[in-house]
């Protein structure tokens, strides 16, 4: 996804906002540029590719400007090249933007009519003449009212002007902004992580606002132009989970720091004195609810399927799950007695905020399960449940998913227990066997080995199935999900029973499937499925869990063996065979595993 940075400073800027770009290459980008001011002149540097490819075309003894901006681009209108790239620059303006303008095409029609030249393929560009433009004739307060009245769509801006050398002005719709406070020089940012390294004191623009950030003052409007005052927030300082130690990829390191993460978590929630759950500051009473609805997209999805089986395991609540980009637009029923828990590892995902948004303005009871607190879909939300995993920088998402699982787990079970569901014996063995997920996931990680050298079938084959049932059946999706975005192979997460129904047509010789068989409610089950695979020349890889029970079937392929544990916490360790295969299979392709073509990190856009 597009991120953005703008500094104004007592000092040269470009060093700074190059090394904040590189704390927002998680994002997923294709080309970058920056653009600084000085002695009146715009000095605009952009480059298709790596930062550090545009870093190399700089020349920081000229670009001297102690006010800029800088840009990773995603592309979403026009290809990735060096023109496209933003910051877009007339003489006098020069724009970064993340989202869409929606009536770019119209605006673009009218500035041609009066003489506007474009250069780009953009969307974006139609700000800088619209908004050099407006300067003609209007002060800079009102040129920047009357063009976020003309733009429809979802925008983070960044602008900066040869007329106005000490400022830069900010404006959001839709997609995050963020202001940062420094030492006799202030920042804008798409999110904490391209400020962290400069400071720990932030403030979020809200919708509509816009902002003009001077080194030493910062006013923040509303969509009239009315003066706002801001909170100033002070970040938890995490940089130590920056770095990959020794590890190759970010990926690697996230899968393997699980046990730790896992721990930190049941830390954060699991009271060992009272052999209790904390939910802190739960704002309802439990009786006020009813029903669920968990939404989420992409692997924050699946943890949402995940739920829904432990909720119908453990509770009498009725639960709905929801894919966000549908339910945005869905004909939804609201109920008051419904809670909406809203899974997000960046809490930036534009969907899943606009499903937020929607529920906040039809006055639901929101919750969100998050990984950045200070993010836009944590701070919108009646209540939040961190993960505290850290920072995951890797693209796709490993301890992340672990992590929502694992709140989404927690917060079941006190629900349950509280709403009388489960007695005290049942609700102190589940926490109890919680308790040994991290030492459980670590045994799991050993089977590293075995899958690597299976990993290369994957890639070769022109496709695979990932299959299971109930509890692991949201784990074959994500399995498959992992596969595809990591070594741009087909894979197909399907329900077991489902196969018959249409999909075992593509099963022939050699075709990998994995079959996800613990030994639960499902299992017997599930290994007739894989029965009915093998006889068609499948090649299953089966995972499942250590015992001296025999399995179903021979002519196995491969076999996967994790710890045991009880039903419902299966799932955490089917997960850990299924993340590792999809990292070896993208190592074997050689592929940029951290940043998987075409894929971003946060999608703040729709
Ligand atoms: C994860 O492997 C994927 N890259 C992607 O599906 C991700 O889970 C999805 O975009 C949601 O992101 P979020 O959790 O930050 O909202």
């Amino acid at each position: 996804m597009c991120g953005i940075v703008g500094i104004t400073s007592n000092k040269p800027v470009s060093v700074s906002i190059i090394n904040s770009l590189r704390k927002l290459e998680y994002r997923g980008y294709d080309s970058a540029g920056i653009a600084t001011l000085s002695n009146g002149f715009i000095n605009e540097v952009k480059s298709e590719g790596r930062v550090e490819k545009l870093e190399k075309n700089i020349d920081t003894k000229n670009m001297i400007g102690s006010v800029g901006i800088g840009h990773v681009r995603w592309a979403t209108h026009g290809v990735p090249n060096k023109i496209n790239a933003h910051p877009h620059s007339s003489e006098s303006v020069s724009v970064v933007h993340n989202g869409i303008i929606e009536n770019s095409t119209n605006l673009k029609k009218n500035l041609v009519s009066i003489g506007h030249k474009f250069k780009s393929q953009t969307d974006t560009e139609v700000i800088v003449h619209l908004i050099t433009e407006l300067l003609k004739k209007n002060d800079l307060k009102e040129s920047i009212l009357k063009m976020l009245n003309q733009l429809e769509g979802s925008f983070a801006l960044a602008i900066i002007f040869k007329d106005h050398p000490d400022l830069i002005v900010g404006a959001r719709r839709g997609s995050p902004l963020a202001v940062g406070y420094g030492p006799n020089e202030n920042y804008l940012g798409s999110d904490s992580y391209a400020l962290k390294s400069m400071t720990n004191k932030i403030s979020y623009l809200d919708d509509g606002d816009f902002c003009i950030v001077k080194k030493n003052h910062v006013e923040f409007f509303d969509n009239n132009g009315i003066k706002l005052n801001k909170k100033v927030l002070k970040l938890s300082s995490n940089e130590e989970n920056y770095g990959k130690g020794d590890y190759k990829h970010y990926m690697a390191k996230e899968i393997d720091e699980q046990p730790i993460t896992i721990k930190n978590c049941i830390k954060e929630y699991i009271d060992n004195i009272n052999n209790d759950i904390n939910i802190y500051n739960f704002p309802w009473k439990i009786n006020d609810i009813s029903s669920v609805t968990l939404i989420g997209c992409g692997t924050a999805y699946h943890s949402c399927l995940m739920a829904k089986y432990w909720i119908e395991e453990l509770s009498s609540l009725d639960v709905n799950i929801d894919i966000a980009s549908e339910f945005r637009y869905r004909k939804n029923r609201f109920k008051k007695d419904n809670l909406y828990i809203f899974v997000s590892q960046s809490g930036e995902t534009a969907d899943t905020y606009a499903a937020l948004d929607i529920c906040n303005k039809n006055k639901m009871k929101t919750a969100s399960i998050v990984n950045v607190i200070e993010s836009s879909i944590a701070r919108d939300s009646n209540f939040v449940l961190p993960i505290h995993c850290g920072p995951e920088v890797g693209v796709a998402s490993t301890k992340a998913f672990i992590g929502q699982m694992l709140v989404l787990y927690i917060l079941i079970l006190k629900i349950s227990y509280l709403r009388k569901e489960i007695d005290k014996n049942l609700y102190i063995k589940k926490i109890k066997a919680l308790k040994e997920l991290p030492e459980l996931v670590e045994k799991t990680l050993l089977t590293e080995s075995k899958i690597q050298s299976i990993s290369g079938t994957f890639t070769e084959a022109k496709g695979s199935m990932f299959l299971g049932r109930g509890f692991s059946y949201s784990i074959a999706l994500e399995g498959a999900l992992k596969l595809k975005e990591l070594s741009y192979v087909h894979a197909e997460g399907y329900p077991a029973g489902e196969m018959k129904h249409g999909p075992l047509a593509l099963i022939e010789d050699g075709i990998p499937v994995v079959v996800l068989a613990p030994r639960d409610e499902y299992y017997k089950k599930t290994i007739s499925n894989m029965q009915e695979v093998i006889a068609r020349g499948a090649k299953v890889l089966l995972i499942t869990n250590k015992s001296k029970e025999e399995i179903f079937s021979e002519n196995i392929w491969e076999k996967i063996e994790v710890e045991n544990t009880s039903n419902d916490l299966f799932p955490f360790l089917i997960t850990i065979p299924i993340q590792k295969l999809a990292y070896y299979a993208a190592l074997k392709k050689g592929y940029d595993i951290d940043k998987p073509r075409n894929l971003a990190k946060s999608v703040t856009v729709e």
